[in-house]
């Protein structure tokens, strides 16, 4: 079983990332997850802490001579912040602590801070909004590159891109050439694969910074090249359809999930929607007439690129703060606000791809195992032999 877990504080001494069920011999670079990294903290519209910290990955357990070898992977990305928290979030209480402790008792409406704090009996957010803040995805990111890395050595490939910004939409599909060519890009402004509907996209982040408000979005990741077979219609938990589906919501300010053409779908007829199924006789291979199921039908992969959405809302920290009430004096007040984001949909697509390799690989290990990446293969080549003599 691959299991990975996250740990650490947006302000705290680092972000640490584990994963365990790896298989020993699949090869790492370090560099590659830096620009895991450095793509999460890209996109038009992220605040200024994104200035101030370009991450990178320490690979402290796991990987030897750039290969894994079998054991827990652990990952620290350190906070270059911490240097100003030090003394508002020490790990040990001191004479005068209290006095440097930086509060947050106006909780923002969208955010985790009122839930959170009545949760945890905390009369002060700080504790709640240090875990809820996206900058944990900065592990799963991580993490998500090791999964990538092993799903590369079988060809699966998983990218995102920009479908929406506020109300400014892309109106075509975008192809995989397409995707390949963005995640490649040095500069990174929405992550659309259209120039017209991308400066349509920053218009609209444009507008929020003007008048001191957020915007959502909707991106998509597509992993290419996934062989059929991946989840199981058998029970509840085990269609990857699902699986997929918590994990995008996961993410932070995710409210909203689509596997393939969903919310067309609901709208239209059976004919219109369902891929037909074909064979090439030359191929000797059954071919479908479109890709309007996202790649999965019954929980199980077809074969098809896997294709999910996630729809973000708006950032709940606006600079012009909406009504809230004082934790302490119970009194009507304006949110807090804290240095913040006014758009993340391109990284919110980063993080997407992370958690998107992260569950695939756990399903191809599922069905595939193997302690060493040489059984993973040689597991995964028979499978491949025995659908192509089907
Ligand atoms: C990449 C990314 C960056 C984010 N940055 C911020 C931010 O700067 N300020 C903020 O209030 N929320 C930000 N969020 C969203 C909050 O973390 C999220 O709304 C909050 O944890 C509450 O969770 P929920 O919206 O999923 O219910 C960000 C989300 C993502 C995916």
């Amino acid at each position: 079983m691959l299991r990975f877990e996250t740990a650490g504080e947006s302000h705290g001494e680092c972000l640490v990332a584990t994963l365990t069920g790896l298989p020993a011999g699949i090869p790492i670079s370090v560099e590659a997850v830096n620009r895991e990294l450095w793509r999460r903290q890209q996109g038009y519209g992220r605040g200024g802490r994104m200035k101030i910290e370009t991450d990178r990955a320490e690979i402290v357990s796991g990987v030897r001579h750039s290969h894994t070898i079998g054991s827990p992977v652990a990952i620290l990305i350190r906070n270059k912040d911490w240097q100003n928290w030090t003394d508002a979030l020490p790990v040990e209480d001191v004479d005068g602590a209290e006095d440097k402790r930086k509060p947050v008792t106006r909780p923002r409406p969208g955010h985790a801070d009122l839930a959170g704090s009545l949760k945890y009996d905390f009369h002060d957010a700080r504790y709640i909004l240090e875990r809820a803040s996206a900058r944990e995805t900065t592990a799963r990111v991580a993490a998500g590159a090791m999964a990538k890395a092993l799903l590369r050595e079988f060809s699966i490939e998983v990218l995102s891109h920009v479908i929406a910004v506020g109300p400014a939409r892309l109106e075509r599909a975008a192809t995989w050439d397409e995707l390949v060519a963005l995640s490649r890009r040095d500069e990174i402004l929405l992550s659309c694969v259209d120039a017209e509907t991308e400066s349509r996209m920053k218009e609209v982040v444009d507008q929020a910074y003007r008048t001191g408000d957020t915007v959502g979005g909707v991106f998509e990741v597509v992993a290419h090249g996934v062989p059929v077979g991946l989840g199981s219609h058998i029970a509840w938990d085990t269609r990857l359809d699902g699986r997929l589906a918590q994990a995008i919501v996961s993410i932070q300010a995710v409210k909203g999930v689509e596997v393939g053409f969903a919310a067309e779908g609901s709208a239209t007829f059976g004919s219109k929607v369902q891929d037909t199924i074909h064979y090439n006789r030359e191929q000797r291979q059954f071919t479908r007439g479109a890709n309007r199921a996202g790649g999965l039908e019954g929980g199980i992969t077809n074969g098809q690129d896997v294709l999910v959405r996630g729809f973000l809302k708006p950032i709940s920290t606006l600079r012009r703060p909406l009504e809230s009430a004082d934790l302490a004096t119970k009194e009507p007040a304006l949110a807090a606000y804290e240095r913040s984001d006014v758009a993340v949909v391109p990284a919110a697509g980063v993080i997407g791809e992370a958690m998107v390799a992260l569950v695939l690989a756990q399903a191809f290990l599922e069905k595939f195992g193997g302690d060493s990446l040489r059984e993973t293969k040689r597991n995964f080549e028979g499978y491949v032999k025995q659908v192509s003599e089907y």
